[in-house]
Formats: structure tokens, sequence, C-alpha cells
């Protein structure tokens, strides 16, 4: 098995199985023309993140890093007409290519682009969204993702389900002894998610067009 054969199985189920969506498709040009990195999910995987958000019923979703609005077009998609999605992006040249794709998909008035770190950021959420998020997803700098977890469940009820992408990096997580400190901040969170008694959560390795990664999906109970 290898990374030829993983892109070709992962493009083999998305022509199979997603219709071409002009918006999805706009997106991912308007970003490699802005030189944004390649880093957002797949396309089945932002399929995935759909699907959960409608197996949900998600009302409310909150995600922690935009990029170029790839995942947030995705789960925006499975929100009702009076849905609304919150996504957090550090960098201003990076929310400015999200919005203008997010408003080319029809989607702006269901999504909040907030520039600005997560951390403070998420402060100023809490303030101006009363009721918990039905569905967040945490995929920004690995090393906070601890911290953002922490905040997932101020925001969230019973009910809720978290999602964090990037998990697995290669495999660099199960490393007792690792010094990267992406797989670093995977392990702090899955010691935190461990001892949270008040979460059901699993794991899930990935191959694919994007290499060798997975997402942790949990329930808050
Ligand atoms: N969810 C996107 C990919 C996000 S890539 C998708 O799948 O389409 C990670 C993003 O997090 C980058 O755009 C980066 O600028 C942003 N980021 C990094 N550190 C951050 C921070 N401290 N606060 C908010 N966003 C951050
Ligand atoms: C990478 C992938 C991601 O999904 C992400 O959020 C950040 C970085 C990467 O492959 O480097
Ligand atoms: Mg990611």
């Amino acid at each position: 098995m290898n990374q030829e054969q993983w892109t070709a199985v992962d493009g083999y189920f998305n022509q199979a199985l997603i219709p071409p969506d002009s918006g999805l498709e706009a997106t991912r040009h308007a970003n490699r023309e802005a030189g944004l990195p390649a880093i957002d999910v797949s396309p089945n995987q932002g399929r995935l993140l759909h699907l959960i958000a409608r197996i949900q019923g998600a009302r409310r979703i909150l995600e922690i890093g935009t990029l170029g609005g790839y995942s947030t077009i995705w789960l925006a998609k499975a929100l009702p007409r009076d849905g609304r999605l919150v996504t957090l992006e550090a960098d201003p040249r990076h929310a400015a290519v999200a919005r203008e794709n997010i408003a080319r998909a029809g989607l702006g008035p269901l999504v909040d682009v907030r520039i600005g770190e997560a951390l403070p950021a998420l402060v100023r959420v809490k303030a101006d969204y009363p009721e918990p998020f039905d569905l967040i997803f945490i995929d920004a700098d690995k090393a906070n993702t601890p911290e953002y977890f922490k905040w997932a469940l101020a925001l969230a009820r019973p009910g809720t389900v978290i999602i964090v992408d990037n998990v697995v990096r290669k495999g660099e997580v199960a490393n007792a002894a690792t010094t990267d400190p992406e797989a670093l901040g995977m392990r702090r969170f899955t010691e935190l998610l461990a001892k949270e008694t008040k979460v059901t959560a699993t794991a899930i390795q990935t191959v694919g067009s994007k290499g060798y990664d997975g997402f942790v999906i949990a329930r808050v109970d």
C-alpha cells in the first residue's frame, strides 16, 4: 500500500459519489490562485463532515481554523436556512479568501468568519452566541488543540459532536518520544480526552490524497 494507491482510491470514490459542485470547485481554484497552502480537508473528508452535521441535525456549528473556507462550505451546506456557522481564522488573508468563497457559494448569510487568534476570539464567541453549538470542528494550530478542546466543552451541550482533524500525523501521535510540537499537541489532547468522563470518543485513522492522518470524533454525554 502506498500514497499513489491511496490517492487513486480517494479519487475513485470522490468521482463516483460526490457530484460536481461549482461552489466547492471554485473555492479550491481560488485558494490555489491565492497561494493558500493545500491543507484543506479532501473532498471525501469534507463530505464526511457534511454527513455528520446532517446526521446530527446541527443548527449551530463552530469551526476553529477556516483557511479558504473549503471545510466551512461543506459544513454550512448541512445547515437549515436559519442555521449558523461561526469560523475562526488568525490570518486575515486566509479569511478574506474564505469570505469571497463563502459568498460565491451563496452561504454568506449563514456564516460568521471572525478574523483573529482563536483563543481570544473564543471568549467573544461565548458572549455573542449564548446558545450551545451542536457541532464543533477543530482544525487550526495543532499545538493549541488541548485548549481548543477545553473551549469546545465550554461551548457544548450534552449531545454536541466534537471533531478534531490531524490527530495521527503519519503515526507520530503514537511515538511517546516525539518532539514534534503538533504530535505533542495531539498527545496532550488525547490525555485530556481520556480523563474527560463526560465525553465518549474514538479516533479514526485515514489514508487518502492527504496521506496518513486521522480524526477524533467525540460526543458530549
Ligand atoms: N479547516 C480548513 C483548513 C484549516 S488549515 C479546511 O479544511 O478547509 C488551519 C488554519 O488555521 C490556517 O488557515 C491557519 O491560518 C489557521 N490558524 C493557525 N493558527 C491559528 C490560531 N491561533 N487562531 C486561529 N486560526 C489559526
Ligand atoms: C496539514 C494538514 C491539515 O489538515 C492541517 O489542518 C494542517 C496541516 C498538513 O498536511 O501539513
Ligand atoms: Mg486539517
